[in-house]
């Protein structure tokens, strides 16, 4: 009853920034990402009785009850696991991360992704993609696009039980092989409000909450999709960049505000906007942290990362692309 699984944190194109059910990790909208290729969670998950309590390590960190990671995140899942199965096994779970966590850059996607594939295998649960899909969301919501490789969408569905609420493929990575983000890290430190914890009080507070999600967001999944078939890149960008920056006037207009941005983030978003009046082709986009993912051209990517680099207030810089979804693998971590 041990196995291991890895997958990539996903970007998103269309953001997830609020829920309509939280047992069931519902959201108010659906999204729409891309599966990044080089920011990688590796788990490895054994069920066994000789565990007294269940065990998890991430980075080398182990978390213990009254930790929030261990209690409302994995917590939370292993407790939606053990209904499913009907079987009360206690469980270690070891995680790497070849990223900064917990600081915009989907690590908890990319965590529970791994997590539900390793348990699909470990229980021998037989669940297919569109299923393990539905059990990552359980976790953290936008885990439910890393599942699938590539650019993907997350349907919001209609049921009160999450039965039609998944992720589909739109496309595999091979669909736009020279599509890139270039990843500005600005700040490795954990940020200070959690996802979670921001879009509850977007949805409750924010006054313009309700145009994001009824207005906003269901028009940019449309355009986005569009332009991702015809592989239009302007946009694609454009969309995707209005649609952050709506994101995050939500968030920034929320009660107690949610401000992401740090000094480094607004550098690279001035300097993308004047890259691209100079005819440099990128766009940007942020999530739930400081970090900012220039959208771009493979033939451009070498660039703009040598540009972003010459800033002060930048940590690291990484380049990804369309990768893939989740992969069982032999290799355990314990
Ligand atoms: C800003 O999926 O981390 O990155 O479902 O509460 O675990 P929970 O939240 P999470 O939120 C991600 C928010 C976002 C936008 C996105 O990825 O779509």
């Amino acid at each position: 009853m041990k196995a291991s699984s890895t997958a990539n944190a996903n970007i998103a194109l269309v953001k997830y920034w609020g829920k309509r059910n939280k047992k069931f990790m519902l959201p108010q909208t659906g999204s729409v990402s891309m599966t990044t290729e080089d920011l990688q969670s590796h788990t490895t998950v054994e069920f066994d009785p000789k565990y007294k309590e269940d065990v998890l390590i991430v980075n080398g960190k182990e978390y213990k009850k009254g930790d929030e990671e261990y209690d409302d995140y994995v917590g939370l899942f292993l407790g939606v696991v053990r209904e499913m199965t009907g079987k009360d096994i206690k469980a270690k779970i070891v995680s790497n991360n070849n990223f900064p966590t917990a600081a915009g850059l989907a690590s908890s996607a990319a965590g529970f992704a791994a997590l539900a594939a390793a348990v699909n295998e470990a229980l021998s649960l037989g669940l297919d993609d569109k299923q393990l899909s539905m059990l990552a969301r359980r976790g953290s919501g936008s885990a439910t696009r890393s599942v699938h490789a590539g650019f993907v969408e997350w349907k919001r569905g209609e049921e009160e039980d999450g039965s039609d609420c998944y992720a589909e493929q739109l496309f595999p990575p091979e669909h736009w092989p020279e599509f890139r983000m270039v990843i500005a890290v600005t700040s490795k430190k954990d940020k200070k409000v959690k996802s979670r914890a921001g879009m509850k009080q977007s949805v409750a507070t924010s006054p313009f909450y309700k145009s994001w999600a009824e207005n906003v967001v269901p028009n940019h999944i449309e355009a986005v999709k569009k332009a991702l078939t015809e592989k239009n890149f302007k946009t694609l960008g454009e969309t995707a960049e209005l649609n952050a920056l709506a994101m995050h006037a939500v968030a920034i207009a929320t009660k107690p505000p949610v401000v992401y941005w740090n000094a480094g983030t607004m550098d690279i978003i001035h300097a993308v906007m004047d890259w691209r009046d100079e005819g440099l082709e990128c766009y940007f986009t942020i999530d739930g942290g400081p970090q900012v993912k220039v959208m771009c051209l493979e033939k451009d990517a070498e660039e703009i990362a040598k540009r972003i680099k010459e800033f002060d207030n930048i940590e690291d810089v990484i380049i990804t692309k369309p990768g893939s979804g989740i992969k069982i693998t032999d290799n355990h971590l314990f």
